[in-house]
């Protein structure tokens, strides 16, 4: 197991992050790496090059291998990342503010809030109707980009940009928090 992963920008395609040894947050380089636009950068520069088709795939590996990695988040960090979310939603009671509540949400159907029927956008509940349930993997690509994930929905939210807060903050939902 490669675990200084990311010194060298130059040889990305040997990076493997280690997943045991790993420190939580990971090198600025690391997560340079990992976000979609350097791997953007790096297409757009030279399309035709098998080398960097190469480094191109190494590098849509690594996302995937990161969120696998991150998937057991910490519930402790996933509080202070919930403040964020704190106005508009509550998780340790079934209290709905402007948006649902979200305890339980892990596991439920979207749009499904008995309480909040009356206040989801059509696109949620659409959404719900046709299987959208938030487990992990639903729920981080939502939080990443509510919009592109339930197009039209009508939470007020850009969305969350570091894989670790997204990681952290469904294992603070999923502990289920008490008030
Ligand atoms: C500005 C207010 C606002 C903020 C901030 C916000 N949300 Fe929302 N959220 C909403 C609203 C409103 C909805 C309902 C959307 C709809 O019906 O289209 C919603 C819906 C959701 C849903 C779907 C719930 C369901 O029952 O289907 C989840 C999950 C969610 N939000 C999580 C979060 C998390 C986690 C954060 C913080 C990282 C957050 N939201 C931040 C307003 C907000």
């Amino acid at each position: 197991m490669i675990s200084c992963a990311a010194t060298s920008h130059s040889k990305p395609e040997i990076i493997v992050p280690a997943r045991h040894e790993a420190p939580r947050h990971p090198p600025a380089t690391v997560q340079r790496l990992l976000r979609p636009r350097s791997y953007k950068a790096v297409s757009q520069n030279s399309p035709g090059s098998a080398m960097l088709r190469a480094v191109s795939s190494a590098s849509l590996l690594l996302i995937a291998t990161s969120i696998a990695a991150h998937a057991g988040g910490d519930p402790v960090q996933g509080k202070h990342v919930f403040n964020r979310c704190m106005a508009c939603h509550e998780a340790a009671t079934d209290r709905d503010k402007v948006g649902p509540h979200l305890k339980g949400v892990v596991g439920r159907t979207a749009g499904t809030a008995e309480s909040f029927l009356g206040h989801y956008s059509e696109a949620m509940k659409s959404a719900g109707a046709a299987g959208l349930v938030w487990d992990e993997a639903n729920l981080t690509e939502y939080l990443k980009a509510p919009k592109l994930k339930v197009p039209g929905n009508k939470m007020a939210f850009g969305g969350l940009t570091n894989d670790d807060d997204i990681a952290n903050v469904i294992a603070y939902l999923k502990a289920d928090p008490k008030p």
